[in-house]
């Protein structure tokens, strides 16, 4: 079998969630494990978190339909909606809750013949410029929702946060008042928070938050944050050294022969490549641990394999344990070096990556 994994502790990604309950004790919180949960893997996250959280958040209804035929019983919230009539009497009968973007998801919540009623979560555009429905018919919207007999009673009012993850950002106290201005006249529930805004900004707490990112146990932060300090990474990326070559100065290794030695050199060969979804981007010079110390990638990530420059580590040899990103090695600084974040990094692992879980 190929060395190549992402181990998963699925006990930090449980306590990763208990943190978000304890910074927000007033909410209750849908944990997003859309786009395979962040790379986790959907089903087995949801089976770790299904006895700690009210309901799941995904982003379309396939990913909803995954989770139900893999024996999930959560409610699932669909954060980009419906696109279909079809849909909705599924969404109905599996206990999926739609949120509604815009005025034709309302067209088609109103003209399905749906016999049980939805759950439905409104989002209300409030300066990010993306889904959701403009200030001034959210009133209008609240009211044939409401009269049409197809949803039930507890329509929430959603909204999402442009600039959470900066602290200092005037916008998201722009947004949040341009939401509670709305709400203050309907009195609805309310759901605001994702994971930046869980952590700093207790303003945006409600009765409903939506954390994704830190149950995976990193910080969306750009620096340190107090409420971030205690997350627990849940992944780790890892590998091993399938060769190793001597080089000497002046030659070039790997694709386009971008990395040229500077002095008589040992380059590693790692099993691991872009067809795992490590970025291709990744620059020589990114980090990576060997046996726990720092090298750096050298030459392009080719599909298959990475190398990196093991000339300061003359012990290392083949067979030696890599990391790419984990408990050692933060994912976000892999994810600046290669000009990404990394959400995309986590989000871009693919199939053919094992995963393998451990529950403590
Ligand atoms: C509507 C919505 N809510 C919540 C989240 C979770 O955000 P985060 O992963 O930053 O916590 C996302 C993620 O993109 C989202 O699209």
């Amino acid at each position: 079998m190929r060395p190549t994994s992402a181990t998963v502790r699925l006990n930090a990604i449980t306590e990763n969630f208990k943190t978000a309950c304890a910074l927000a004790p007033g909410s209750q919180n849908v944990a997003v494990i859309k786009a395979n949960a962040y790379g986790h893997g959907a089903v087995e996250v949801a089976r770790a978190l299904q006895d700690e959280v009210p309901a799941f958040a995904v982003a379309f209804f396939e990913e909803a339909v995954q989770l139900r035929d893999a024996g999930i019983t959560k409610p699932v919230l669909v954060l980009q909606g419906i696109f279909s009539n079809e849909e909705i009497d599924e969404a109905a009968a599996r206990n999926f809750w739609l949120m509604v973007n815009n005025r034709r998801q309302i067209d088609l919540v109103v003209s399905a013949k749906n016999s049980q009623p939805l759950r439905v979560w409104l989002k209300v555009e409030t300066g990010m410029h993306r889904l959701g429905l403009e200030a001034e018919v959210i009133e209008n919207a609240c009211e044939i929702l409401s009269s049409s007999g197809k949803i039930e009673p507890n329509l929430v009012l959603c909204t999402q946060l442009a600039c959470a993850d900066d602290p200092g950002n005037p916008m998201t106290k722009l947004q949040l008042s341009k939401l509670r201005t709305f709400a203050a006249h309907n009195g609805l529930p309310l759901s605001i928070a994702n994971s930046a805004a869980i952590m700093a900004w207790t303003e945006t707490h409600a009765q409903w938050n939506r954390p994704g990112y830190m149950l995976y146990g990193n910080s969306p932060f750009n620096s340190p944050h107090v409420n971030a300090q205690g997350l627990l990474p849940a992944m780790t990326l890892s590998s091993e050294i399938i060769a190793v070559r001597d080089v000497a100065a002046g030659e070039g290794v790997g694709y386009g022969l971008d990395w040229v030695a500077q002095r008589p050199s040992r380059v590693g060969i790692v099993a691991i490549g872009y067809g795992d979804g490590y970025p291709r981007h990744a620059p020589s010079g990114a980090p990576v641990l060997v046996k726990g110390a720092r090298v750096p990638l050298a030459g392009r990530v080719s599909m298959d394999m990475v190398s990196v420059d093991l000339t300061d580590l003359p012990g290392a040899r083949v067979g030696d344990s890599v990391e790419l990103w984990g408990e050692n090695l933060s994912v976000n600084e892999v994810a600046s070096s290669a000009g990404t974040i990394a959400y995309e990094l986590l989000a871009g692992l693919t199939a053919r990556l094992r995963r393998v879980y451990q529950q403590e």
